[in-house]
């Protein structure tokens, strides 16, 4: 079954939505647009009735709604009438929620393993349709003693009951970690200078099982957010 992304334009490309409760990774350099893409998709669910769940490890619950609230797809609306939750994992609360549905851990995780343990219980236990991780590069930084629990960490991501969009940093669009080999599909947002000033575009790097375009496509920031230009190639 294929689900609608929520950004305009962008299903075009997917055969017409991406294939349920499979991994994706969203990757591109900064400003390119991955939470913005990542926040019209939790939205989108929302308005659909589905429990949804933004885990960041970015920015607090204020500011994310405070940056996306300038785009008017109603990220805030859906926050604030607790249709999308968003988990600063660093937060108190992310410590509170995640273990009260993890059976053997009432600790903040202290790996990316056990992370990935509390996220998943926790995505079972509430039934959460749409996930999204706001990023892996802070997973990373902030559990560096442990990377390869990193490769567990989307396995049991993989599994779990629930379409999933990582985000991973990136800005050397050949520079593929194994994120990108173990995910079902690969987004990579650009965001390039020209002589006529930044251009921004996304790619489809693979989706398995999908008929896609994997041309550079033409994507805009308009105050309903993102808006892909089905129609639009990039030369790159
Ligand atoms: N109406 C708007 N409201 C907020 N941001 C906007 C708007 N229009 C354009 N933008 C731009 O969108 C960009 C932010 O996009 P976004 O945060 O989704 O990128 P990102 O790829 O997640 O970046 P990072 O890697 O830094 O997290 C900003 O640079 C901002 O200038
Ligand atoms: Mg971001």
């Amino acid at each position: 079954m294929r689900i609608t992304t929520g950004v305009p334009g962008f299903d075009a490309l997917v055969d017409g939505g991406i294939p349920k409760d499979r991994l994706y990774v969203i990757s591109g350099p900064p400003g390119s647009g991955k939470t913005t893409f990542c926040a019209q998709f939790v939205t989108k669910g929302a308005i659909d009735g589905e429990t949804t769940l933004f885990l960041t490890l970015h920015e607090t619950e204020a500011e994310l709604v405070s940056d996306l609230g300038n785009y008017s797809f109603g990220f805030d609306q859906a926050v604030n009438s607790g249709h999308v939750k968003v988990i600063n994992a660093f937060e108190s609360e992310a410590k509170r929620l995640l273990s009260s549905s993890s059976r053997n851990s009432s600790e903040f995780p202290k790996s990316v393993d056990n992370l990935a343990n509390q996220l998943v219980a926790f995505v079972e236990s509430k039934g959460v349709d749409r996930l999204v991780i706001d990023s892996a590069m802070l997973l990373e930084y902030y559990f560096s003693d442990d990377l390869d629990a990193l490769i567990k960490f989307l396995t049991k991501l993989k599994r779990a009951d629930a379409t999933v969009l990582l985000i991973s940093e990136m800005t050397d669009p050949t520079s593929y970690t194994d994120g990108h080999y173990l995910a079902h599909g690969v987004i990579f947002m650009h965001n390039y200078l020209e002589s006529g000033g930044m251009t921004r575009g996304i790619q489809i790097i693979k989706m398995r099982g999908t008929k896609i375009d994997c041309d550079i496509r033409k994507v805009e920031f308009t105050d309903h957010g993102l808006r892909v230009d089905p129609s639009e190639k990039i030369q790159s």
